[in-house]
Parts: structure tokens; sequence; C-alpha cells
């Protein structure tokens, strides 16, 4: 059995990949899975748009292909680039697209569904010109998830319909819906398959992708559960496809967060030196953010957004300062709605000394936040998988998240045996309060947190487990 998987050649297709392009969570799960799969002795390769980053300028190149293919009466070339030193542990292919994906964000432009749509294209017209094939192609969320459908529907494709194809879910609530009047954007496909790009009467990418995969993953088993009552207009499809869909826990890259390495960090620690590797960085984040040092220190690190429950946040932090008292520090990190950014500054001014935010998106300070604070407050509405909590714990900062998605599978409250976190029921500001009041309380108990600290940083959060029930899945399927 063993010998059918060695050796099995895996193409990631992904809007995301840590360090070359980052929103969120998938950027992190596409620049670490590939790694530790290719550790395992796979061939596991990426292949993303290339945006104007940083990463791009800053590293060498090698021109693999070019070709030219159309998006409905547009015309266009394309050009697939390889960085040529391996320095991420995978081959990564770069698709330009001129004037369409060179840009410096990875989402929000007006076109974005023109953009993924022209990337998926690009990507299965090369792929159609290679001699020899992958052995699964692996999809993550809506922006590449018409690569299945095209895969097997699109007449010009017809020599790659029994490659295998798994999507992964990290996020149902974005779609990327099309109107009907776009399908001509799609490289000419078989008519008779309309019903599978179709969902409540337009093109929706993510449900195309969920009928047309051969397998469908999810970043965590409860988010599976919690999708066939809860996905954004998708439940009877969950529920239709549950026979082919799993739960996989992401992991984490345990050489990019590894406070005893990581290089944003001031001072390093291990858990033998945690209580002082953490008292050192969170004397430089008080500093540096004018906040009392003597303080349990909560953050908050992520996008603002409702999913997040950050709209909860303004008033639950001056409900906490108002009831507990001023016994505690605040710190946000994070970017997203307006007006949640907007309420997030304005409580600078009344609570100096107690509170600051910092808005925008700081690959840096988020290290730095997690090696300093003594909890980090995740109160999600929902929460596919969750790295945030997991990078805490890994630098001894104790999760405080609501009972939802991956976070309600990490996460163990401390009043239970063998517990570590704080939980909570529901994302609501009395619940979060009273999960600030038990962190306050918490942390008086200095050998409680000590062992806590000691705990969670152990836990083993590692691609390891993970990397392999992929492989497992890729093999059912060979
Ligand atoms: P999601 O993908 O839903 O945003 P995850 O918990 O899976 O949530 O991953 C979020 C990732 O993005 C983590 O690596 C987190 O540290 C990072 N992150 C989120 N917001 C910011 C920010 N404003 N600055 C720096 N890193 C951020
Ligand atoms: C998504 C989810 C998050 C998950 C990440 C990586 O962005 O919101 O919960 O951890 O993807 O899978």
């Amino acid at each position: 059995m063993q010998q059918l998987i060695t050796g099995m050649e895996i193409l990631h297709v992904a809007a995301e990949c840590y360090p070359v392009a980052k929103a969120g969570g998938l950027g992190d799960v596409v620049g670490a899975l590939p790694k530790y799969q290719n550790m395992l002795g796979h061939i596991a390769k990426v292949v993303l748009p290339m945006y104007r980053t940083k990463f791009l300028y800053e590293n060498n190149w090698e021109v693999v292909h070019k070709s030219g293919t159309s998006l409905g009466n547009w015309w266009f070339e394309y050009t697939i680039i390889r960085e040529s030193t391996n320095k991420l542990g995978f081959d990564l292919y770069l698709v330009d697209i001129n004037g369409l994906l060179d840009r410096e964000k990875v989402y929000g432009y007006d076109d974005d569904n023109e953009r993924f749509l022209a990337f998926q294209i690009a990507v299965v017209h090369w792929l159609n010109s290679w001699q020899h094939k992958p052995d699964v192609v692996h999809v993550h969320d809506h922006h590449t998830a018409l690569i299945p459908f095209m895969m097997q529907s699109c007449y010009d494709f017809q020599r790659l319909r029994n490659i295998p194809t798994v999507i992964t879910i990290h996020n149902a609530q974005y779609q990327g819906w099309l109107g009907w009047e776009k399908s001509n954007l799609i490289p000419r496909w078989d008519g008779w398959n309309w019903g599978l790009l179709d969902w409540n009467k337009a093109i929706n990418p993510l449900a195309c992708g969920i009928k047309c995969a051969w397998k469908v993953t999810t970043v965590s088993n409860s988010y599976l559960e919690e999708l066939r009552y809860n996905s954004n207009g998708l439940e009877a499809l969950f529920e239709y496809e549950r026979g082919k869909s799993s739960g996989i826990l992401n992991g984490i890259d345990t050489d990019v967060w590894d406070p005893a390495t990581d290089t944003y960090l001031d001072k390093h620690y291990s858990v033998k030196t945690v209580d002082e590797g953490k008292q050192a960085n969170k004397e430089i984040v008080c500093r540096t953010f004018n906040l009392d040092i003597e303080k349990p220190l909560i953050v908050f690190i992520g996008r603002l957004v409702g999913e997040k429950a950050a709209d909860l946040l303004p008033r639950a932090i001056e409900d906490a300062l108002f009831y507990i008292g001023r016994k505690m520090n605040f710190m946000i990190l994070g970017s997203g709605e307006p007006h949640v950014e907007h309420q997030l500054s304005s409580l600078q001014n009344p609570y100096v000394g107690y509170y600051n935010s910092q808005i925008g998106y700081n690959e840096k300070l988020s290290h730095q936040l997690y090696a300093a604070a003594d909890f980090l407050l995740m109160p999600s509405r929902v929460e596919p998988c969750g790295l945030n909590q997991m990078y805490s714990m890994r630098y001894g900062t104790i999760p405080m998240v609501t009972k939802t998605g991956g976070l309600k599978d990490t996460v163990k409250d401390f009043g239970e045996p063998q517990g570590y976190g704080i939980c909570f029921d529901h994302p609501a500001v009395g619940e979060i309060t009273h999960a600030v009041y038990r962190a306050v309380e918490l942390y008086q108990q200095e050998t409680k947190v000590k062992n806590i600290r000691k705990k969670i940083m152990q836990l083993d959060f590692s691609w390891n487990t993970s990397a392999k029930k992929y492989l497992d899945l890729y093999e059912s399927l060979s």
C-alpha cells in the first residue's frame, strides 16, 4: 500500500501562499502543507497568481512556459515563472497575466471575478500541455474552485478529466458568485453540465467545486458539521455531498512559528524560559503601545469582520474596563470593516494606558503580540479552523475562544480536566466580558498560569498528522 503513495505528485492551486502573498490563514496553510508533504517523500507544487509583492522582487525566477488563451472574447498571453532556488521547500509557480494579476493586493478589485477566472483558465491550459500529469490537483476555496469543472467539462481539457481533484474549503462564506451572463467567459464547455455550475440561478464557483471535485475537505471536523446548517446558502449541498466530504484540521508551520527562533522577536524563549521570555516581550510591547506591564495583556489579531465578531469588541472592551475595572490591558491588531476600524481607533483616547490598537496588516507585530500577550481573544461567530489560537498556544499565550468550528476542536476550557483555555458558548458582549473576567482571575493564580503556559506550548499542532491525512485521502483516489 505504502508503495502506491510514494512520490505522489500534487499540484496545489490557490490565491494565497505565505510568504509570497498572504491575506489570512489560507496563505499560511498553502505555504506550509506542501512543504510537509514533500518532507514525507512526495512532490507537492504550488501555483498562484503573480501579484506584485515584495517576494516577487526579492527572489530569482525562471520562465517555464509561455502561451496564450482566452477569457470569453479577450485573448490574453500568460507566462508561468518558477522560483529557481526551491527556498520554500516546494516548487512555486506564478502565473503572470499582464494587467490582470500583477497588482499589489491579493483581493479587493472590482474585476476580482475575472482575474481569478483568467488565472484558473491559464492554469488548466498550462496543465493540459504537461507531458507527465500530476497525481492529484488540489484546489483551495472559491478562487480556484472552477478548476475541477474545467478539467471535466471543457472540451479543450479532456486530457485532464481522469486526474483526481480535491477541494479544501477554508471559508464557505465567500463563494465567488457570477451572473449567468458571464458563462461565456469559461472555455467552451459541455452545455449539458450547466447544472454543475448553477446554484440558485447564478454560477456559484464554490458550489461547483463541491459538486465536481472528487473529494471535499474542510479545515476542521466541527466546521464540516456546522456547514450542514450554516453555510451561506449551501447547506443542502453539504448535506448531499457528505459522503465525499471530510474534515482535516489544519496544522501550523512550526519552523516559522517558533518563539525560540522567530526572527521577528527581540527576545527568544522556549518552554523552559517561557516566563522570562514572555515578560521580556511584553515589556517591549507595553512600552511601545503605552500599556501597563503589571496587568494581564489581552490581544486580538485578525480581520475586523463579522465572522470574527470584531464588531462586538468595542462594546465588550468598554464593558470590561467599566465593570471589572482597569485590571487588564487590551491591544488590537487588525483591519477590515471601516466602521469597526474607526470604533476601535476611537477607544484609544479614553483608555490611554489600558488600551491600544494598530489598524492595518503587520506580520512582524502579529508575531510580537503572540509572544507578548498573556491571553489571545477570538470571539469568532464562524471559525473554519483558526490558526491564531494555535500560534498563540505555541507562544505560551492562553486562548479565549467561542466554542465554534476549529476553535472547539483545538481549545479545552481550563475548568475541565486537562483543560488550558477559556471557552464560551456564544459570540456575545456579555460572554466576552465574562471571559475577560475569568482571564483576570486566572492571571492572579501565578502557578496555574505558568503550568498552563508550559502545557500549551507543548501541544502538538504541527502539520505532521494532517499532512498524512491528506496523503491518505489522495491515495484513496488512485
Ligand atoms: P482567517 O484566515 O480567517 O483570517 P486564521 O486564524 O486562519 O484566520 O489566520 C489568520 C492569519 O492572518 C494568522 O496568521 C494571523 O496572524 C494573520 N493576521 C490576521 N490579521 C492580521 C494583521 N492585521 N496583521 C498581521 N497578521 C494578521
Ligand atoms: C480561513 C478561515 C480560518 C482558517 C483559514 C485557513 O480563512 O477563516 O478559520 O484557519 O482559512 O484554513
